[in-house]
């Protein structure tokens, strides 16, 4: 990047809105960590993937497919929209499939955000929002959060005849929080008809088990032409290597989202992971039940520790480490744990912590014991 003020040739052709972007940070890859450290026996809770894995029924549904690779997928993903549709109860025409839900994201701001539109989201939320939106030179409108939650009616003030879009991650990432059914039933239907209101629901399966109160926005589809639900494969389900989302909304949103996605942005194996996935309900069992038993672990060792943290609705938590959260990701990458440091997040004296298997925990535990007596 250039850091003086002149611009280079390359930067004068690029847009306004990509000038400021920063490219989002991902969890470190452990071959990077074993690379530089020279470090085995890494373990990565850093990007909220899947303890349990893949389901072994996927690998051989995969495996099968994987004959077929000379053909380009299905453009269309009939078979797993059919599943999907049937699913949610809704038409094949409603649901959107993604290169993960990630690319939902991507594909709403550029169907719908021009650079004059405002796009409404919480303090804390996800780092993609803030990305989408800038990458189409739009105004990003930040609201500050409550208890580092979606403040729902802060959102509903902050909407203006410019906002196009208002993203709700329900549970955030990276904080944890949700908000409960009733609440967000009265903000859809408040939600004025000239903004899409995007509910993310990538922890869904984890927010179901552990949040009493939770309710999926999907049943309000039926009447509200303006909300889009976005749901992944990559975190419950276990497949963040084949990027596979969806999106459920009205016909008309998933016709526009449709024109500007690549013919075949969703690749023929992850379909066929996604389908597989979907009918293993013992491998989803399996993982909430690893899930609720990790955040246990993590809570006990707060507790012992004299450390706060956020009470969680998904697969991983923040922990208030009373003091700089990136050093304490640095010295436990040291001892070969790989954390998120939240401070781009506005959340410096935290670490967001995936939940991993028994054995990960404990280890990761004994780590920040170590790393916060030091
Ligand atoms: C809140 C939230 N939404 C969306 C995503 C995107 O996930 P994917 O593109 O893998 O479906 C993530 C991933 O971390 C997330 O935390």
């Amino acid at each position: 990047m250039n850091t003086t003020s002149q611009k280079t040739a390359i930067e004068e052709l690029a847009l306004p809105g990509v000038c400021g972007l920063r490219p989002y940070e991902p969890g470190k890859p452990v071959d990077e960590l074993e690379r530089e450290l020279g470090l085995t026996n890494i373990i990565k809770l850093a990007s909220n993937e899947n303890p349990l894995g893949v389901s072994q029924k996927v690998i051989a549904a995969i495996t099968a497919a994987l004959s077929e690779l000379s053909r380009y997928p299905d453009g269309n993903g009939f078979a797993l929209k059919q599943v999907l549709a049937d699913k949610h109860g809704v038409t094949t025409q409603q649901v959107t499939l993604g290169n993960g839900s990630n690319d939902i994201l991507e594909l709403l701001t550029r169907a719908f955000v021009s650079p004059d539109n405002e796009v409404v989201f919480s303090e804390h939320a996800f780092a993609v929002y803030p990305i989408v939106t800038q990458a189409v030179g739009a105004k990003a409108v930040v609201v500050p959060a409550t208890e580092w939650g979606n403040d729902l009616e802060a959102i509903l003030a902050a909407i203006t005849d410019k906002t196009r879009v208002v993203f709700v991650a329900n549970p955030n990432n990276p904080t944890g929080t949700c908000v409960a059914g009733d609440s967000l039933k009265s903000f859809i239907k408040r939600v004025p008809e000239h903004v899409l209101v995007v509910i993310d629901e990538a922890y869904f399966e984890y927010a179901q088990d552990l949040f009493p109160d939770y309710e999926s926005a999907e049943e309000y589809l039926a009447e509200s032409p303006n909300l889009i639900v976005t749901r992944t494969f990559s975190k419950a389900y276990g497949l963040a290597a084949l990027r596979m989302g969806y999106s459920l909304s009205s016909v008309e949103i998933a016709d526009f989202l449709n024109r500007v996605r690549q013919p075949f942005n969703v690749n023929s194996l992850a379909m066929t992971a996604a389908i597989t996935a979907l009918s293993d309900t013992q491998h989803l069992a399996d993982t909430l039940e690893m899930n609720k038993a990790g955040i246990e672990q993590y809570h006990q060792a707060c507790i012992e520790l004299g450390l706060e943290w956020i009470p969680t609705a998904a697969n991983f938590i923040s922990i208030n480490v009373k003091q700089n959260g990136r050093e304490v990701f640095e010295k436990l990458l040291q001892r070969g744990i790989i954390v998120r440091p939240v401070d781009n997040y506005g959340m410096p004296d935290f670490i967001r912590i995936t939940v991993g298997s028994k054995e990960e925990n404990q280890r990761c535990i004994e780590a920040l014991m170590e790393v916060l007596q030091t």
